[in-house]
Protein backbone atom coordinates (compact mmCIF):
# COMPACT_ATOMS: atom_id res chain seq x y z
CA UNK A 1 0.00 0.00 0.00
CA UNK A 2 1.13 3.78 -0.75
CA UNK A 3 0.90 6.36 1.51
CA UNK A 4 -1.47 8.71 0.77
CA UNK A 5 1.25 11.47 0.43
CA UNK A 6 2.99 9.85 -2.64
CA UNK A 7 -0.59 8.88 -4.30
CA UNK A 8 -1.01 12.73 -4.37
CA UNK A 9 2.44 13.48 -5.30
CA UNK A 10 2.62 10.52 -8.22
CA UNK A 11 -1.11 11.39 -9.37
CA UNK A 12 -1.48 12.40 -12.73
CA UNK A 13 -4.37 11.81 -15.45
CA UNK A 14 -3.72 9.25 -17.99
CA UNK A 15 -4.93 8.96 -21.26
CA UNK A 16 -2.62 6.31 -22.59
CA UNK A 17 -3.62 2.50 -21.40
CA UNK A 18 -2.45 -0.89 -21.19
CA UNK A 19 -5.15 -3.33 -23.21
CA UNK A 20 -5.49 -5.40 -19.91
CA UNK A 21 -8.55 -5.44 -17.86
CA UNK A 22 -8.97 -4.54 -14.32
CA UNK A 23 -10.41 -7.22 -11.83
CA UNK A 24 -14.27 -6.79 -11.30
CA UNK A 25 -12.89 -6.69 -7.14
CA UNK A 26 -11.04 -3.63 -8.12
CA UNK A 27 -13.69 -1.97 -9.49
CA UNK A 28 -15.98 -2.78 -6.63
CA UNK A 29 -13.12 -1.28 -4.37
CA UNK A 30 -12.76 1.85 -6.07
CA UNK A 31 -16.57 2.60 -6.05
CA UNK A 32 -16.20 1.86 -2.24
CA UNK A 33 -14.05 4.55 -1.68
CA UNK A 34 -16.20 6.86 -3.99
CA UNK A 35 -19.64 5.92 -1.81
CA UNK A 36 -17.24 6.51 1.59
CA UNK A 37 -16.63 9.91 0.72
CA UNK A 38 -17.41 13.44 2.90
CA UNK A 39 -21.23 13.95 1.66
CA UNK A 40 -23.08 17.28 2.34
CA UNK A 41 -26.03 16.70 5.08
CA UNK A 42 -24.57 13.17 4.53
CA UNK A 43 -27.31 12.71 1.99
CA UNK A 44 -25.10 10.33 -0.68
CA UNK A 45 -26.75 11.16 -3.53
CA UNK A 46 -23.83 9.68 -5.88
CA UNK A 47 -24.21 6.01 -7.40
CA UNK A 48 -21.95 4.46 -9.62
CA UNK A 49 -21.79 2.77 -12.65
CA UNK A 50 -19.08 0.24 -13.27
CA UNK A 51 -18.82 -0.36 -17.21
CA UNK A 52 -16.17 -3.41 -17.79
CA UNK A 53 -18.38 -4.97 -20.57
CA UNK A 54 -16.51 -4.76 -23.85
CA UNK A 55 -18.95 -3.78 -26.08
CA UNK A 56 -20.45 -1.29 -23.70
CA UNK A 57 -16.70 0.05 -23.49
CA UNK A 58 -16.29 0.20 -27.40
CA UNK A 59 -19.80 1.91 -27.44
CA UNK A 60 -19.30 5.04 -24.59
CA UNK A 61 -15.92 5.57 -26.05
CA UNK A 62 -17.02 7.68 -28.94
CA UNK A 63 -18.88 10.03 -26.39
CA UNK A 64 -16.25 10.97 -24.22
CA UNK A 65 -13.76 13.83 -25.28
CA UNK A 66 -10.19 14.15 -24.14
CA UNK A 67 -7.08 16.47 -23.34
CA UNK A 68 -8.83 19.59 -25.05
CA UNK A 69 -4.83 21.68 -24.92
CA UNK A 70 -4.13 18.99 -27.72
CA UNK A 71 -4.78 18.44 -31.03
CA UNK A 72 -6.79 14.83 -31.41
CA UNK A 73 -4.21 12.82 -32.34
CA UNK A 74 -2.08 13.32 -28.92
CA UNK A 75 -4.77 13.79 -26.85
CA UNK A 76 -7.35 11.16 -27.98
CA UNK A 77 -6.06 7.36 -26.61
CA UNK A 78 -5.25 5.37 -29.45
CA UNK A 79 -6.57 2.28 -30.80
CA UNK A 80 -5.19 -0.44 -28.69
CA UNK A 81 -5.11 2.58 -25.54
CA UNK A 82 -8.32 3.05 -24.57
CA UNK A 83 -9.77 2.94 -20.85
CA UNK A 84 -10.56 -1.05 -20.16
CA UNK A 85 -13.27 0.68 -17.71
CA UNK A 86 -15.37 3.24 -17.14
CA UNK A 87 -17.26 4.31 -13.49
CA UNK A 88 -19.91 7.06 -14.28
CA UNK A 89 -21.08 8.80 -11.60
CA UNK A 90 -24.78 9.98 -10.95
CA UNK A 91 -26.98 12.20 -9.04
CA UNK A 92 -29.99 10.62 -7.81
CA UNK A 93 -32.37 13.59 -8.09
CA UNK A 94 -34.75 11.94 -6.29
CA UNK A 95 -32.61 12.45 -3.38
CA UNK A 96 -31.14 15.64 -3.55
CA UNK A 97 -32.84 17.55 -6.20
CA UNK A 98 -29.59 20.16 -7.12
CA UNK A 99 -26.08 20.89 -6.63
CA UNK A 100 -24.22 17.82 -5.42
CA UNK A 101 -21.22 18.52 -7.31
CA UNK A 102 -18.65 19.14 -4.57
CA UNK A 103 -20.24 15.12 -3.17
CA UNK A 104 -18.86 14.43 -6.70
CA UNK A 105 -15.63 15.77 -6.41
CA UNK A 106 -15.00 14.60 -3.05
CA UNK A 107 -16.05 10.97 -4.49
CA UNK A 108 -13.92 11.32 -7.68
CA UNK A 109 -10.80 12.23 -5.81
CA UNK A 110 -10.95 9.16 -3.72
CA UNK A 111 -11.62 7.07 -6.44
CA UNK A 112 -8.80 8.29 -8.76
CA UNK A 113 -5.96 7.70 -5.36
CA UNK A 114 -7.82 4.35 -4.52
CA UNK A 115 -7.13 3.07 -8.03
CA UNK A 116 -3.72 4.58 -8.32
CA UNK A 117 -3.36 2.06 -5.22
CA UNK A 118 -3.67 -0.66 -7.57
CA UNK A 119 -1.72 0.74 -10.03
CA UNK A 120 -4.62 1.55 -12.26
CA UNK A 121 -4.28 5.06 -13.89
CA UNK A 122 -7.49 7.42 -14.58
CA UNK A 123 -8.75 10.31 -16.50
CA UNK A 124 -11.29 12.25 -14.96
CA UNK A 125 -14.06 13.39 -17.86
CA UNK A 126 -16.69 16.14 -17.66
CA UNK A 127 -16.61 16.98 -21.60
CA UNK A 128 -18.66 14.06 -22.41
CA UNK A 129 -22.13 13.19 -24.54
CA UNK A 130 -24.24 12.79 -21.34
CA UNK A 131 -27.83 12.68 -23.54
CA UNK A 132 -26.04 9.86 -25.64
CA UNK A 133 -24.66 7.97 -22.51
CA UNK A 134 -27.94 8.25 -20.56
CA UNK A 135 -29.77 6.12 -23.67
CA UNK A 136 -26.77 3.66 -24.10
CA UNK A 137 -27.03 2.67 -20.22
CA UNK A 138 -30.56 2.95 -20.13
CA UNK A 139 -30.46 5.74 -17.02
CA UNK A 140 -33.28 6.93 -15.71
CA UNK A 141 -34.70 10.92 -15.82
CA UNK A 142 -34.64 11.25 -12.17
CA UNK A 143 -30.72 10.91 -12.28
CA UNK A 144 -27.97 13.53 -13.85
CA UNK A 145 -24.51 12.08 -14.99
CA UNK A 146 -22.21 14.37 -13.73
CA UNK A 147 -18.81 12.90 -14.91
CA UNK A 148 -16.81 9.44 -15.95
CA UNK A 149 -14.24 8.40 -14.50
CA UNK A 150 -12.06 6.20 -17.34
CA UNK A 151 -9.27 3.92 -16.16
CA UNK A 152 -7.07 1.06 -16.82
CA UNK A 153 -3.22 0.33 -16.06
CA UNK A 154 -1.25 3.34 -17.33
CA UNK A 155 0.68 3.51 -20.55
CA UNK A 156 1.85 6.78 -20.25
CA UNK A 157 3.79 8.78 -17.59
CA UNK A 158 3.10 12.52 -17.58
CA UNK A 159 5.28 14.81 -15.34
CA UNK A 160 4.17 18.28 -13.40
CA UNK A 161 6.63 20.64 -13.49
CA UNK A 162 5.80 24.35 -12.25
CA UNK A 163 3.86 26.50 -14.46
CA UNK A 164 5.72 30.02 -15.67
CA UNK A 165 3.14 31.85 -18.10
CA UNK A 166 1.10 29.10 -19.43
CA UNK A 167 -1.06 26.25 -17.61
CA UNK A 168 -2.16 25.05 -20.90
CA UNK A 169 -0.40 21.18 -20.96
CA UNK A 170 1.83 20.10 -23.78
CA UNK A 171 3.29 17.03 -25.31
CA UNK A 172 7.59 16.97 -25.78
CA UNK A 173 9.45 15.52 -28.70
CA UNK A 174 9.45 12.47 -27.40
CA UNK A 175 5.72 12.61 -26.82
CA UNK A 176 5.75 12.53 -22.94
CA UNK A 177 2.86 14.84 -21.45
CA UNK A 178 3.62 17.97 -19.04
CA UNK A 179 1.49 19.27 -16.33
CA UNK A 180 2.22 22.85 -15.50
CA UNK A 181 1.14 23.39 -12.03
CA UNK A 182 0.91 26.88 -10.15
CA UNK A 183 3.34 26.88 -7.31
CA UNK A 184 2.56 26.94 -3.83
CA UNK A 185 3.64 30.74 -3.21
CA UNK A 186 1.44 31.48 -6.04
CA UNK A 187 -1.69 29.81 -4.77
CA UNK A 188 -0.97 30.16 -0.62
CA UNK A 189 -2.04 33.24 1.38
CA UNK A 190 -1.30 33.37 5.09
CA UNK A 191 -3.54 34.97 7.25
CA UNK A 192 -5.02 37.75 4.87
CA UNK A 193 -5.57 38.38 1.04
C1 LIG B 1 -13.91 18.48 -13.50
C2 LIG B 1 -12.87 17.91 -14.43
C3 LIG B 1 -13.21 17.58 -15.72
C4 LIG B 1 -12.24 17.05 -16.58
N1 LIG B 1 -12.63 16.69 -17.84
C5 LIG B 1 -11.72 16.16 -18.69
C6 LIG B 1 -12.12 15.72 -19.97
O1 LIG B 1 -13.28 15.79 -20.35
N2 LIG B 1 -11.17 15.18 -20.79
C7 LIG B 1 -9.86 15.06 -20.40
O2 LIG B 1 -9.05 14.57 -21.18
N3 LIG B 1 -9.46 15.46 -19.17
C8 LIG B 1 -10.35 16.00 -18.30
N4 LIG B 1 -9.97 16.35 -17.03
C9 LIG B 1 -8.58 16.15 -16.61
C10 LIG B 1 -7.79 17.47 -16.58
O3 LIG B 1 -7.47 17.85 -17.90
C11 LIG B 1 -6.50 17.26 -15.74
O4 LIG B 1 -6.86 17.02 -14.41
C12 LIG B 1 -5.61 18.50 -15.81
O5 LIG B 1 -5.08 18.66 -17.10
C13 LIG B 1 -4.45 18.43 -14.81
O6 LIG B 1 -3.69 17.25 -15.00
P1 LIG B 1 -3.45 16.26 -13.77
O7 LIG B 1 -4.77 15.61 -13.46
O8 LIG B 1 -2.42 15.30 -14.26
O9 LIG B 1 -2.98 17.08 -12.61
C14 LIG B 1 -10.91 16.87 -16.14
C15 LIG B 1 -10.58 17.18 -14.81
C16 LIG B 1 -11.54 17.68 -13.96
C17 LIG B 1 -11.18 17.98 -12.53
Amino acid sequence: MNSITDLIYNRRTVRRFQPRRIAFSSLKSIVDSGRLAPSGANLQPLEFIVVDDDEIIGNLFPHTQWAGYLPEKDGRPPQGQEPTAYIVVLLNRNIRAQGGERDVGAAIENMILIALDEDIGSCWLGSINREAIEKLLNIPPSYDIDSVLALGYAAEHPIMEPSSDSIKYYKDESGVLHVPKRPLDNVLHHNTF
